[in-house]
This record gives C-alpha cells, sequence and structure tokens, in this order.
C-alpha cells in the first residue's frame, strides 16, 4: 500500500499524542467494521480549541489522520472545527488509499463527538452536530477504562487508558 510522505510522517512523528488534563470536551469513535478506537480531548477557551490531544488505538493511516486532524483544527473555533470533513483530512494528508479512506471518518468524528461533548456539559445541546458515521460514537463514560473490546487485545494501561497510539 502506497502512503504519501506526509501520511508517513504524521505516522512516524504524530503531533499532539496524549490526554488533555481536565478537558472540556472528550470524544471517542470505533470503527465497527475494523474495531479501532480513537479518542480527543480539547480545552476550549473563549470559544477555541486552545489545546487539543488524541489518543489512537489503530492502523498507521488512523495515527495520521489522528495527528493531521488536530493539526487542522488547532486554535479554531468550534463551529470552524466541526467543518472539517474527511476529505479535507485526507486531502491534506496528500491522500489516502482507497481501502484506508474510511480511517479518515475516525479522526472528524472524534473531533466532532468532543466538541459535542463540550456543548452537552454546557447546557447547550442544540449545538450538537451529527457525525459523519453517527454509529460511531462511543459513551466516554462506559469507556474511559477500558475499550471492551479483546478481540485484537484489549491496551488498557495502569492508569486505566485503553487507547494507545499504536501502529498495525
Ligand atoms: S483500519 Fe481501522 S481505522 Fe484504519
Amino acid at each position: 500500500m502506497n502512503y504519501s510522505d506526509t501520511v508517513m510522517d504524521h505516522f512516524m512523528n504524530p503531533r499532539n499524542v496524549g490526554e488533555v488534563e481536565n478537558p472540556d470536551g472528550i470524544g471517542q469513535v470505533g470503527n465497527v467494521n475494523c474495531g479501532d478506537i480513537m479518542r480527543m480531548t480539547i480545552r476550549v477557551q473563549d470559544n477555541r480549541i486552545s489545546e487539543v490531544k488524541f489518543k489512537t488505538f489503530g492502523c498507521g493511516a488512523a495515527i495520521a489522520v489522528s495527528s493531521m486532524v488536530t493539526e487542522m483544527i488547532a486554535g479554531k473555533t468550534l463551529e470552524e472545527a466541526v467543518q472539517v470533513n474527511r476529505d479535507d483530512v485526507a486531502e491534506a494528508l496528500g491522500g489516502l488509499p482507497a481501502k484506508k479512506l474510511h480511517c479518515s471518518n475516525l479522526g472528524t468524528d472524534a473531533l466532532k463527538a468532543a466538541v459535542n461533548d463540550y456543548w452537552r456539559r454546557t447546557g447547550h445541546p442544540e449545538k450538537v452536530v451529527p457525525l459523519e458515521d453517527e454509529h460511531l460514537e462511543q459513551d466516554t463514560e462506559e469507556t474511559n477504562a477500558c475499550c471492551s473490546s479483546n478481540e485484537r487485545g484489549c491496551r488498557q494501561s495502569p492508569d486505566g487508558h485503553s487507547a494507545e497510539t499504536t501502529g498495525k
């Protein structure tokens, strides 16, 4: 499978890996077909994303997508950030192989889920936007401790984090 230099760069040197401390929003989505999981945490200041981090248990393309999404939306207003779609991310990465296009859904949907979580927490459910793949959103309350799937081995760490950045 041929990946662009940009994909390889973001896979080998992912930006913004980890978890925002005491985040204002948490989004966690899973791909029902491949079982991969992506989690994004955001800090919001003056309606802008001032900090964003990700953890991805997934393929190399998913890791590159996560990394690119965090760079694309940092500093944007919440309304601007949720306008970034999977095609924008794939294009910014210099394209993705057809078989890996679905991986870009995870990035934009994890971000949207985090922003939606912020709107729900702050009493603005009317601002919640639909995910590109609605069925992917996971309840972060239930999945914080573990990804709930042992299909490819649970990656739960001692501190309870389930989704680590890993290639496969
Ligand atoms: S194969 Fe599952 S996200 Fe890429």
